[in-house]
């Protein structure tokens, strides 16, 4: 008896003990939340003062579609909670739930609860809802913001005609990877191109009337760190130093904020030790902090609960207290927040202030989006009737989709063929594909929307044989969760290579299904998929004469493609309007004009490869020793660099001059001609290089870039100015500074140097 009393005090004393622990935890873990009521309107201040801690926590809720399309009953019995704190006006958010009808009924009975407080609807609407356009890694390479802006409208306009207010997108994670799968979704490897992506993306959603029923509400993601997943494996640990996080990572982040996104979406990965969702740094500290970020966050897919695997959270009570004091507002799929958020706040581990600031903040963006006003303003059918699939959309897409385009290479002018060219061979499983091209991250469009290459060269009236030659498992149902290609059926290489045998030249459409990159699809090769490159090898031997046409979701290794094939034109994934762009590009009605926003390697080895390097104390290239920054088995230099992309114009650069003599706008200019006989498309770069840095700089780095039409043989004089913005940088504590000293600047049709001029920069005036 004694004995067992014993154990019992211990046993008390022991959990008192772990109690404590976890109180004195928590109690660090508390965030100085400033408590600002004034800076909510009326509307949203009274609701907050009405509102159950219940209702609050509620808000900051999203469940994913749990409802049947048919009547206003949820799916699964499992799913009678959900509807029932639905009905109570416990939830805030759902996700994947669209078509205007089926938005409004489940909207009724979030007005029918107690305060009457509307659902946002959100999805993720990242290059098209319906109608697609290319995949945002090839839209990045047009360079076009215009037409970028243009792309995300139209995506906004038709998923707002179906019931959706609010987009998880642009991702705009830089990434270095292209083992990432996820490398598909983003602007590519640069931070001051992926900032003027970012802006474009984020106004072409928004519009400038947010609460109009074509926009609908943005989400930047993911924040932060998201693409630097080590090794290319998605939700890998991101390990990065303070330099790269503040120069490289977080300025895309920012520049949405600056062009008003409405919400942040945090992310899946640990950043140098902290798990995103947690990351009271990154959430509290500087986006609702420094920058000043007025709208909510969200959390990524139950990155909340993974804290949990991350060895970050001890379980979900603990996660709902992290994720809500480090200022994650609203919790998708976690259960976290709708579990035990009220209970932890009951017993003062979550400050009610931190509830009240989230719940001001989510409501207040229903209320831009003008909710509150009217609640099925997204949900009227005759206009989703109307605007879904519009035909202007279709021609927006092709658009794009042609400036998307990167001719990588082309030999002797191998480019563009005639029309009139006889015996054409069209070979490669892609090319007669209408759902590959659609590429990756299209929830909401339907398969075989896209139009194939083969319907393309037909709508040309090009004549043309075709041999599919190797089979990717396009056909396959259960592609989109389970990837296979078929490793080894060469059973069609022999009419493939009889084909090539008896044409004049041979088009061939090879690359990675679009299911092959996009979220949990990461790769150690970069190479073509399956027996691909053997297929390409075996027609080279019959035909060398042979125009590669590549689609990926990230860049590929294309070594031998490059020694050997005169002309590649890399395509991506673009989207519905695939085919017609493509084959207005081979036969010459469209010029091409994308450069590549991602460096493309010559062998994976050499991943992570990106331009803006910094130099290394060993850069060489020396001859006769070993001991310097190389490989021992291939070269430093990329196959092709970022900025690269060729044009059937020709165009040549003079003239640079720099003038800085007024110290707060340099001004850098060239002379831009097109010497050939075809009138063109040039994105002209201007990259410059500090110096001499307290943190060092890399060797060249983008700062200007403008895309300009050239008529044969007329000349444009380019014209950029370099403000602080430009010539600065974040030092190690996150200061932005301009120091003095001496910058090289060139002006270039691509990353490549030419030209280099240098200037001074006199006083070390920092910015505030
Ligand atoms: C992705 C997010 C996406 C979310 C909702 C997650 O798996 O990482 O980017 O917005 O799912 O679909």
């Amino acid at each position: 008896m004694q004995r067992a009393l014993r154990f019992l005090l211990l046993l008390f004393c022991f959990t008192l003990t772990i109690a404590c622990q976890r109180q004195e935890k928590i109690q660090k873990e508390m965030p100085v939340v400033k408590e600002n009521t004034n800076r909510y309107s009326q509307k949203v201040s009274t609701l907050l003062s009405q509102m159950t801690l219940e209702e609050k926590v509620g808000q900051m809720t999203q469940f994913n579609g749990f409802w049947d399309a048919t009547g206003p009953v949820p799916k699964e019995e499992d799913n009678n909670w959900k509807y029932d704190l639905l009905a109570e006006g416990k939830v805030g958010s759902v996700l994947n739930v669209s078509g205007a009808e089926n938005v409004c009924k489940m909207q009724e009975v979030a007005v029918n609860s107690r305060l009457g407080i509307p659902l946002i609807f959100g999805l993720d609407v990242i290059h098209g809802h319906k109608t697609l356009s290319p995949i945002p890694l090839a839209e990045s390479c047009s360079w076009n913001l215009e037409l970028i802006e243009k792309a995300s409208a139209n995506a906004a306009k038709e998923a707002a005609a179906r019931g959706i207010n609010w987009t998880f997108a642009p991702m705009v994670d830089i990434s270095r990877d292209a083992r990432w799968g996820r490398v598909m979704e983003g602007a590519g490897e640069d931070t001051f191109l992926g900032c003027a992506i970012a802006k474009a993306r984020v106004r072409g959603f928004q519009g400038n009337d947010l609460s109009a029923p074509h926009t609908i509400a943005s989400c930047a993601k993911h924040f932060a760190g998201y693409g630097f997943a080590e090794a290319g494996r998605d939700y890998n640990t991101v390990d990065v130093g303070t330099s790269t996080l503040y120069n490289v990572i977080l300025p895309p982040f920012k520049a949405c904020v600056e062009a008003d996104v409405q919400t942040v979406m945090n992310s899946f990965n640990v950043l140098n030790g902290v798990a995103a969702t947690g990351d009271e740094f990154l959430q509290q500290e500087i986006l609702k902090g420094k920058w000043d970020f007025e709208g909510f966050i969200i959390s990524d897919w139950g990155s909340g609960k993974e804290m949990i695997d991350h060895g970050f959270a001890e379980d979900l009570e603990h996660v709902a207290i992290l994720s809500a004091n480090a200022g994650s507002d609203m919790d998708m799929e976690s259960y976290a927040y709708t579990r035990h958020l009220k209970t932890a706040v009951e017993n003062g581990h979550v400050k009610m202030a931190v509830i009240d600031e989230a719940v001001g903040r989510i409501l207040t963006v229903k209320e831009k989006l003008g909710l509150f006003d009217d609640p099925f303003k997204y949900c009227d059918v005759a206009r989703e009737k109307e605007i879904v699939n519009h035909p202007s959309f279709r021609e927006d897409a092709l658009e794009i989709a042609k400036e998307s385009i990167v001719l990588l290479k082309n030999d002797k002018k191998r480019l563009p063929l005639t029309k009139k060219q006889q015996n054409i061979a069209v070979i490669g499983a892609l090319a007669d594909d209408k759902t590959s091209p659609l590429g990756s991250w299209r929830i909401g469009s339907d398969d075989g929307t896209a139009v194939s290459v083969l319907e393309g060269l037909d709508k040309l009236g090009i004549n043309y044989k075709y041999a599919k030659g190797a089979t990717l498992n396009t056909n396959d149902p259960n592609f989109i969760f389970e990837i296979k290609v078929n490793e080894d059926d060469r059973s069609e290489f022999d009419a493939a290579i009889d084909l090539a045998k008896n044409s004049e030249v041979v088009i061939m459409v090879l690359g990675e299904h679009g299911f092959q990159s996009g979220e949990g699809r990461s790769r150690t090769r970069l190479d073509l998929p399956g027996v691909q490159q053997e297929l390409l090898e075996k027609v080279f031997e019959v035909n060398p004469n042979i125009v590669l046409v590549t689609m990926s979701g990230r860049p590929l290794v294309l070594d031998w493609a490059d020694k050997n094939i005169p002309a590649i034109l890399h395509t991506w994934q673009l989207g519905s309007e695939t085919g017609n762009a493509i084959a207005s590009t081979l036969f010459g009605d469209n010029n091409p004009s994308g450069k590549l926003t991602m460096t493309f390697p010559r062998s994976v080895g050499q991943v992570p490869i990106y331009y803006n390097v910094y130099n290394t104390g060993r850069p060489g290239p020396l001859t006769d020793v070993v001991f310097w920054s190389h490989y021992i088995d291939e070269e430093n230099s990329p196959l092709y660099p970022f900025g690269h992309g060729l044009s059937y114009s020709e165009f040549s650069y003079s003239n640079t001059q720099v003038n800085s003599t007024n110290q707060e706008k340099i001004k850098v200019s060239a002379t831009v001609t097109n010497t050939s006989k075809t009138g063109g498309k040039e994105i002209v770069q201007l990259y410059i290089r500090d110096k001499v840095g307290r943190v060092v700089r890399p060797i060249k780095e983008l700062k200007g870039f403008d895309k300009i039409f050239l008529n044969p043989g007329e000349s444009k004089e380019v014209v950029f100015y370099l403000t602080e913005k430009e010539l600065g940088y974040f030092d190690n504590n996150g200061k932005f500074l301009v120091e003095p000293g001496d910058f090289d600047v060139f002006i270039s049709g691509s990353s490549t140097p030419q030209d280099i001029k240098s200037f001074t920069i006199f006083s070390d005036e920092v910015s505030p």
